[in-house]
């Protein structure tokens, strides 16, 4: 799969006109809308919920984009159902916030949804170990995870490779993909790098929106173009 596919993440639009900032990313060509939860508990800030979800998602789904929920809430469980509901596609959590790891993972998948887990920039990849077969997604944070912004960490290129490696091993013996998304930081000068190191999904936050002021389309244009 040499497919690679932007995510822009809304955190950094323009809120005050969400709609139109999604309908422009998408017109540049996004199929994958990165959706930030926060909940000010397992993280430093707090952002969006269901209620944004199920706002976004006819808008998303008309236009073929799939909606990618990144959660960083503690507990998971209990809030999975609701994005669910409101036409999440992907649901990732991160396993430290998630007492019953396969358990998360079922309930997304019951659900209707595609599962995958978060990487914090220190936490081992040991996780995946015995749930290959119920993740659809593993996306590996290259900033610590609660605000748009931030330096892109560079070990994370070293652990892309192993997640890389992790992927291709079990997709060889399963003929399963599993999409290798990467989180923070990433801009027109180091996305090159990163693919290389195995990422075939690149959430861009604000590389790709003005954060607050109108995003200059030409923006998602120039990162697609170091692929
Ligand atoms: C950080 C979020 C990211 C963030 C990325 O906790 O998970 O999705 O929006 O923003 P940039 O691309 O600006 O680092
Ligand atoms: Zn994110």
């Amino acid at each position: 799969d040499k497919t690679f596919r932007i995510a822009p993440s809304i955190l950094s639009a323009n809120f005050a006109k969400l709609g139109q900032e999604i309908e422009n990313v998408i017109k540049s060509g996004t199929d994958i809308v990165h959706f930030d939860v926060m909940d000010n508990h397992y993280v430093p800030n707090l952002t969006i919920g269901p209620l944004v979800c199920d706002a976004i998602r006819e808008l998303s789904h008309n236009a073929g984009a799939l909606i990618d929920v990144h959660l960083m809430v503690k507990p998971v469980d209990r809030i999975i159902p609701d994005f669910a509901k409101a036409g999440a596609d992907i649901i990732t959590f991160h396993p430290e916030a998630s007492d019953h790891i396969d358990r998360s993972l079922a309930l997304i998948r019951d659900s209707g949804c595609k599962a995958g887990l978060v990487f914090n920039p220190a936490t081992p990849l040991h996780y995946l170990d015995y749930v290959m077969d119920k993740v659809d997604m593993i996306l590996l944070m290259s900033v610590n995870p609660g605000f748009g912004g931030q330096k892109f960490i560079p070990a994370t290129l070293d652990k892309l490779k192993q997640a890389r490696a992790r992927i291709d091993a079990y997709t060889e013996k399963s003929g399963r993909q599993i999409w290798l998304e990467v989180d923070g930081g990433v801009n027109a000068n180091n996305i090159a790098d990163i693919a290389k190191a195995g990422a075939d999904t690149f959430v861009a936050g604000s590389a790709v929106f003005g954060a607050g002021k109108d995003t200059d389309p030409n923006r998602y244009d120039t990162i697609v173009g170091q692929l």
